[in-house]
């Protein structure tokens, strides 16, 4: 919670960690509340809605391992799973990453269908090859997407990322604050799900299958 805390900065981000801190006062698991975070409004504009502010929508990128430029409708007709981070955060990033695959190791097969895919908010660091050599280190099946710094700018206020940099010390890299939200689109590319930071590999597999209702065409 406190990592959530620490990277929240914008109003809607704040009315879902209020909404959740909300609801673990009154105890019990977990799961539920999850489930009632991922109660969504889908719309028709490339994106979806949680508490009524519109997550997802177009992009324009490039995929870090081939070179080649995607956009939000390369994906049409796949679940994407959608995490942004950088490859320089300390602990946030891979632990998360590791969860996600270790969410689809249990989900076996169903996860086929997921294309999970990692946007960097720092493209200044994360080159295609950087980025490329990192998100190999978590899956071959991970996607690490880049781009200019206005590119990035917008995919990061399309699916409302906060990102704040925070300059280095003596010696010491700069960090870049983000929050660390994971957001699941459906392969019309509407938003059908989004997990907070710190989700545990079961809660997230187990969201996940009952999200991913169709098999990727
Ligand atoms: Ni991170």
């Amino acid at each position: 919670m406190i990592k959530v805390l620490r990277g929240v900065g914008l109003a809607l981000m704040a009315v879902i960690v209020i909404a959740f801190a909300v609801v673990s006062v009154g105890g019990g698991s977990l799961l539920p509340k999850l489930e009632r975070m991922a109660g969504l409004v889908p719309d028709d504009s490339g994106g979806g809605t949680v508490a009524g502010a519109s997550i997802g929508g177009p992009f324009t990128l490039t995929n870090a391992a081939t070179g080649a430029t995607v956009t939000d409708q390369t994906y049409r007709g796949h679940w994407m799973l959608v995490y942004f981070g950088y490859t320089f955060c300390p602990d946030v990033c891979p632990t998360d990453l590791q969860r996600i695959f270790a969410a689809f190791k249990l989900m076996g097969p169903k996860s086929d269908s997921i294309t999970p895919i990692f946007v960097t908010v720092d493209p200044a660091r994360d080159t295609a090859p950087a980025l490329a050599r990192y998100v190999a280190l978590f899956s071959p099946r991970l996607i690490g997407l880049t781009g200019s710094q206005t590119a990035i700018d917008s995919v990061v206020s399309a699916y409302r990322v906060y990102v704040s940099k925070v300059p280095g010390t003596a010696g010491a890299p700069y960090l870049v604050n983000h929050s660390a939200f994971i957001y699941l689109m459906n392969p019309e590319g509407n938003l059908a799900g989004i997990y907070p930071p710190d989700t545990n590999a079961a809660d997230l597999a187990r969201l996940l299958g009952q999200a991913v209702t169709t098999p990727a065409s």
